[in-house]
Formats: C-alpha cells, sequence, structure tokens
C-alpha cells in the first residue's frame, strides 16, 4: 500500500461505523487521484452489487441503501478533515436506479486551512454513535437542544420533517401501526426482518452484516423466542395468522412509550440527491444527538408504504394489506403533509436508560478504481 492507500485506509476504518438499514454496510468505495491535480482525490460512493442480490424488502429499489450512503458521505467529509483534506465539491451519477448510481466526492489536500479546527466531530463520535433499542426516559430534552435538532432540519429543502411531542405519541403511534402490521403479518417482511438478526454465529463473517440477537433491547424468553422463529416455518406461519399483535404491543408501543419525542424525516422527491441528504441528514440529527447523551433509534417502517407505492417484487400485499398502506398515505399527507410515496424515516430520542452494544462491522479494505 503507498502513503496515500494507507490514508484513505484510515478514513474508512472510521467511516464504516455508518448505520445502514439492518447493518447490512450496502456500500462500495473505490477512488482515483486526479493526474492533473495530484493534491485532489476522488471518492466514488455505490451500492455494492452482492447487498444487491440479499436485499431487504423494505429497500425499495436500493433507495434505503442510497440513504445509507449519504450517511457514510458525512463521515467521510468530516474525517478528511483531520488529515487536511478539503471536501470541495460533489458529483452524482443517476443510473437507471439507485443500485447502479454513483456518488463522487472530491477532496483535496489543504494544509493551509484550519480543516482540524473547523471539524464538526471528533473521530470518536462516530465510534460512538449508536442505535439504542432499550427503553428510554420520558425526560424531556431541552429546549435549546431541540432548536439545534429543529435548526439541522431546515438547513435543506431537501427533506421535510415532523416532530411528535411527549403528548401527541399516541397519535403517532395509531397512525404508523396499520404499516408496522404489515411489517409482522406478511411472510416476505417477515422473513426478511429475521435474515437481519445473528442468532447464533458471533464469529463468522456473514454475522457481520448483521444485529446481534442480543442488541434488540428485548428480554431473554424474547430473543429465544426469535431464535426458534428463524429456524421455524411452522412458527412464522402461527406469528404472521396470530401472533403479531403480540409483537406489535412491544415493537412500537415500546418504541413509542419509552422516549421523549418522534420525528418523521421525509425526502422532498425520490431524486438520488434528496435522497442522499436525507441520509445526510439523518445522520448529522444521530451524531449531535448522540453527542448530548441522548439515545436515538431509527424506524424505518414507513419504508413499507414506500414499497407498496414502487411496486417491489419481494414483497405480494394481500388487498387488505394494499388497502390499509393506501389509507395510511392518504392520511399521513392530509394531516402531516407527509408522502409516504417518498423515501421517509422515522426516529425516536430520550435520555438513554440502559448503555447499547456496538453492532459489528465488516472491513472495508480501499480499492482503486
Ligand atoms: C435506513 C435505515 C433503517 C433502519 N431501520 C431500523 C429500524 O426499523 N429499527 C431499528 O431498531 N433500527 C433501524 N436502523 C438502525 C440499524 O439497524 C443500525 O444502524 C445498524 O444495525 C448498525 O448499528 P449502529 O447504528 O448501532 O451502528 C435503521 C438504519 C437505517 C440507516
Amino acid at each position: 500500500m503507498n502513503k496515500l492507500d494507507l490514508m484513505l485506509q484510515e478514513w474508512l476504518n472510521v467511516a464504516k461505523w455508518a448505520p445502514s438499514g439492518g447493518n447490512a454496510q450496502p456500500w462500495l468505495i473505490q477512488y482515483e487521484t486526479i493526474e492533473s491535480n495530484p493534491n485532489t482525490v476522488r471518492l466514488e460512493l455505490s451500492i455494492d452489487k452482492d447487498y444487491k442480490l440479499i436485499h431487504s424488502p423494505l429497500d425499495a429499489h436500493g433507495a434505503a441503501a442510497w440513504l445509507s450512503i449519504g450517511c457514510l458521505k458525512l463521515n467521510l467529509i468530516e474525517i478528511a478533515k483531520e488529515y487536511l483534506y478539503e471536501y470541495t465539491h460533489e458529483e452524482i451519477f443517476f443510473g437507471t436506479n439507485y443500485w447502479t448510481s454513483k456518488l463522487s466526492l472530491f477532496f483535496k489536500l489543504n494544509p493551509g486551512k484550519s480543516l482540524q479546527e473547523n471539524s464538526n466531530y471528533h473521530r470518536d463520535d462516530f465510534l460512538n454513535r449508536r442505535t439504542n433499542r432499550n427503553r428510554f426516559s420520558q425526560k424531556p430534552i431541552p429546549q435549546n437542544d431541540f432548536e439545534e435538532l429543529k435548526k439541522i432540519c431546515e438547513t435543506t429543502d431537501s427533506i421535510h420533517y415532523k416532530v411528535f411531542q411527549n403528548n401527541e405519541k399516541k397519535e403517532f403511534v395509531a397512525n404508523i401501526i396499520p404499516l408496522e402490521k404489515i411489517r409482522w403479518s406478511n411472510l416476505d417482511y417477515l422473513k426478511g426482518l429475521l435474515f437481519e438478526i445473528e442468532y447464533k454465529y458471533p464469529n463468522h463473517p456473514a454475522s457481520q452484516t448483521k444485529i446481534p440477537v442480543d442488541q434488540l433491547g428485548l428480554n431473554t424468553f424474547d430473543q429465544f423466542f426469535f431464535k426458534k422463529l428463524n429456524k421455524s416455518p411452522w412458527l412464522q406461519n402461527i406469528l404472521i395468522k396470530y401472533l403479531y399483535p403480540l409483537i406489535l404491543q412491544k415493537s412500537l408501543v415500546g418504541f413509542s412509550n419509552h422516549c421523549d419525542k418522534i420525528f418523521i424525516l421525509q425526502a422532498r422527491s425520490n431524486s438520488a440527491a434528496d435522497i442522499l441528504m436525507l441520509g445526510y441528514t439523518f445522520q448529522n440529527l444521530w451524531l449531535q444527538i448522540n453527542k448530548k447523551g441522548i439515545g436515538f433509534q431509527p424506524l424505518g417502517t414507513p419504508l413499507v408504504a414506500l414499497g407498496y407505492w414502487t411496486q417491489i417484487e419481494q414483497v405480494k400485499f394481500t388487498s387488505e394489506q394494499a388497502k390499509s398502506v393506501e389509507n395510511t398515505t392518504d392520511l399521513f399527507l392530509k394531516k402531516y403533509n407527509i408522502d409516504l410515496k417518498l423515501p421517509t424515516m422515522a426516529f425516536r430520542l430520550g435520555y438513554i436508560t440502559k448503555e447499547h452494544g456496538q453492532a459489528p462491522r465488516k472491513n472495508i479494505f480501499i480499492q482503486k478504481i
């Protein structure tokens, strides 16, 4: 490895701690130097072809993976500053869809500028950011912190957001529950969900792109149930027919009861630029929130609606499920001006009551184009 390779490898070792749906880490990162300007580096970020073959049904046509690339972009821009490389601009190549799209980030060596001093984050912030699926306290976060978060959401026209305060969370559950119900009562979604969990082989390479079962915020009995569920098609059928209301109670009601606020963020359009910005803003909010000692957990449930409207092939919706997505989409648009036909994420936040383990990561190796 030459000096540049070594440096870029160090960037990746930090940037890889970006979040991704199901911890799939769907990215491929390559680079080239620009001959006419030896102090310039172009990093090319795209969706890994292997990931496309096994992607979650929640990842409609790669929109969620592309969103994660927006998260990764922020990490790269910030970590580059530590090495005196300034992000100058970017170019998006939009292929026929997100699967074939590419993002080029351009960096220039700039030793004169005090980039490190202007850095918004320290490398530990990327390592310490995490999904916390345990209960949060309902203690309100300080108003000035909340205002700061709103400002981040408002710095871009690419996204639209809505906040549900503590006393509005019940309303959020009532409105989103039809989509969460589909996540647990449709076998295609259930299988996707079970695939994202690591049940047994903590040291197996495949487990580096999954979520450990003991990090789901579940008690020992529920973890045991999930292990059994993963292996037993019979139990899966019982769940989607009869038992799913019990899980809904734990997953969504637990999610919303035990926190201070819930945010919904939505890309203004399906364009690659807006979804990238959704990911970038999502990651910026997440880092800021965690830096303040406040917990964060995303909820990808709105992506069920995106899958329905963009007609993903992996899922067969029953007519009842189709009706329920259509009604929920109508309601969100009329009540909150949130369009579930566009990529949308929710998250809860609140003070942490229990620390959370770090999800594993695969190593990403720097590759020259
Ligand atoms: C698009 C997207 C969707 C996600 N959906 C959920 C979700 O529905 N529930 C959840 O607990 N975590 C969700 N996550 C968090 C990921 O599971 C998490 O980022 C990943 O497992 C890595 O863990 P870490 O964030 O602690 O590094 C989502 C993350 C992204 C980027």
